[in-house]
C-alpha cells in the first residue's frame, strides 16, 4: 500500500474547521481506494505569531520542502493581526519560496448549484484559470517617499516621473508610493507551456490569455510575446488575447467560451474570484499552488472568515475539492475522481448542505455525508 506523508496547516478562523471536513473524506477514501495518509499538523497562524513571533521560519520551510504537497486552510485574522503580516508573512512566503509558480483554479459549476448567471448551467461553466503565482506585481518591489525621505530616493521618483510622464515633480513636497510588476521571460514561459500543455489535454483545446498589453504595454507586450512564441508549439490549440477587463464581461456574458485561461498574477486575483461566484461561491472554489517538480500547496479559495468561525456553518466543499486536487498530484487519480464525484452527487442530490446554497446543515454533516458518498460509490 502506498503511504503519503502531508503536512496540513489549518491556519486561522474558519481554516481548521473545514480542514477537519477535509481530512474526514480523504480517510474515506483512504478506506476504498487503498492507501494511506499520515498528516503533519503543523501550527501556523496568527495565534502562533502572536504567542511566538514566529510567521513561518526559515528553518520550518526547509523542513516542509521535503514533501509534495502541503493542505493549507485558511491564514489571516485581522482582530489578531494586521492585515498583510501573515499573508505575505506565511501565504505568499511559501508560494515564492517553493516556487509554485502555478494557481489552478478550476471553474466548474455543479449540477444541482445555482448560478447568479441567468440561464446557464453546468454544461456553460467548465473551465480552469491558470494564474501565474510568483511573479507580476507580487514580486513586492515598492516603496513608499514622504517628506524627509533620503534625496536618493527622491532623486529615483522624479526621474521616474520625468522618464516616463515627462513630468517634472516636486518630489519633496508630495507623498508618493509605488510598486513594479515584473514579467520574466522564463517566468511567463513556464506558465504559458503549463497551461498550453493542459488546454491540450482537454478535449476543446482552447487556451485564452488575459492581460492589458494595450496599457501596460512592456510587461504584457512581452507576455504575448512568450505567448506567441509558445504557441507555434501547440498547432492544436486555438489561442485568443483578452484583455482583463473584457474578459471579466465575457466571464459573465458567455463563460461557455472558456476552456483554459492563462492570467498573470494579479489579474488571475481578481478575475478567480470572479469565477467563483459563478460556480456558486467561494465555498465551492479550490485552488492548486503547483511546482511540478517541487512542494505544491492545496486551499480553499475563501479567507479564514473568522466571522464564522467556531459555529460549524461554512461550506467546507471547496476544502474537500482542494485535498482531492492534492490527491490527483499526488497520483491517486481514482481517489480523487471519486471524491469529485461525491461532492457532485451530494449536490445533485441537495439535502445535505451549508446556508450558502440554501441548506441548513452544518460543516460536519456536509463532510461526513461526502465521505458516506465516497465509500458508498467506491464500493460499487
Ligand atoms: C488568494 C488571496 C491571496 C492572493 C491573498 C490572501 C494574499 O487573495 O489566494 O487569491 O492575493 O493571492
Ligand atoms: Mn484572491
Amino acid at each position: 500500500m502506498v503511504s503519503y506523508k502531508v503536512p496540513v496547516i489549518a491556519g486561522d478562523g474558519i481554516g481548521p474547521e473545514v480542514i477537519a471536513e477535509g481530512k474526514k473524506v480523504i480517510q474515506a477514501a483512504q478506506e476504498v481506494y487503498n492507501f494511506d495518509v499520515e498528516w503533519i499538523d503543523m501550527p501556523f497562524s496568527a495565534d502562533h505569531y502572536v504567542r511566538t513571533g514566529e510567521t513561518i521560519s526559515e528553518s520550518s520551510l526547509k523542513e516542509l520542502s521535503k514533501y509534495r504537497a502541503i493542505f493549507l486552510g485558511s491564514i489571516g485574522d485581522d482582530k489578531k493581526v494586521k492585515p498583510g503580516v501573515l499573508e505575505k508573512g506565511i501565504l505568499l512566503t511559501m508560494r515564492f519560496y517553493y516556487d509554485q509558480y502555478v494557481n489552478l483554479r478550476p471553474v466548474k459549476l455543479m449540477e444541482g448549484v445555482e448560478t447568479p448567471l441567468k440561464g446557464k448551467t453546468a454544461a456553460d461553466i467548465d473551465f480552469y484559470v491558470v494564474r501565474e503565482n510568483t511573479e507580476d506585481f507580487y514580486v513586492g518591489i515598492g516603496g513608499r517617499c514622504k517628506k524627509g525621505a533620503s534625496k536618493q530616493e527622491l532623486e529615483v521618483i522624479r526621474q521616474m516621473y520625468s522618464v516616463k510622464f515627462g513630468l517634472d515633480v516636486e518630489t519633496d513636497s508630495d507623498e508618493i508610493a509605488y510598486q513594479l510588476g515584473v514579467v520574466s521571460k522564463e517566468g511567463a514561459k513556464r506558465i504559458i507551456e503549463y497551461s498550453f500543455d493542459l488546454a491540450n489535454s482537454r478535449p476543446k483545446k482552447h487556451l485564452s490569455s488575459v492581460d492589458k498589453a494595450n496599457v501596460l504595454t512592456d510587461i504584457y507586450g512581452f507576455w504575448r510575446e512568450v505567448f506567441t512564441e509558445t504557441a507555434a508549439k501547440y498547432p492544436a490549440v486555438k489561442t485568443d488575447f483578452n484583455y482583463v477587463d473584457a474578459v471579466t464581461m465575457w466571464f459573465v456574458k458567455n463563460p461557455e467560451f472558456f476552456d483554459v485561461v492563462v492570467s498573470p498574477n494579479m489579474f488571475g486575483d481578481i478575475i478567480t474570484d470572479l469565477g467563483a461566484m459563478i460556480q456558486g461561491g467561494l465555498g465551492l472554489a479550490p485552488g492548486g499552488n503547483i511546482n511540478p517538480k517541487g512542494t505544491s500547496m492545496f486551499e480553499p479559495m475563501g479567507g479564514s472568515a473568522p466571522k464564522y468561525k467556531g459555529l460549524n456553518k461554512v461550506n467546507p466543499i471547496a476544502t474537500i475539492w482542494a485535498g482531492a486536487m492534492l490527491l490527483e498530484h499526488l497520483g491517486e487519480k481514482q481517489a480523487a475522481a471519486g471524491i469529485v464525484d461525491a461532492i457532485e452527487q451530494n449536490l445533485k442530490e441537495k439535502k445535505v448542505r451549508t446556508y450558502d446554497l440554501g441548506g441548513s446543515a452544518g460543516t460536519s454533516d456536509v463532510g461526513t455525508d461526502i465521505a458516506r458518498i465516497v465509500k458508498q460509490q467506491g464500493r460499487k
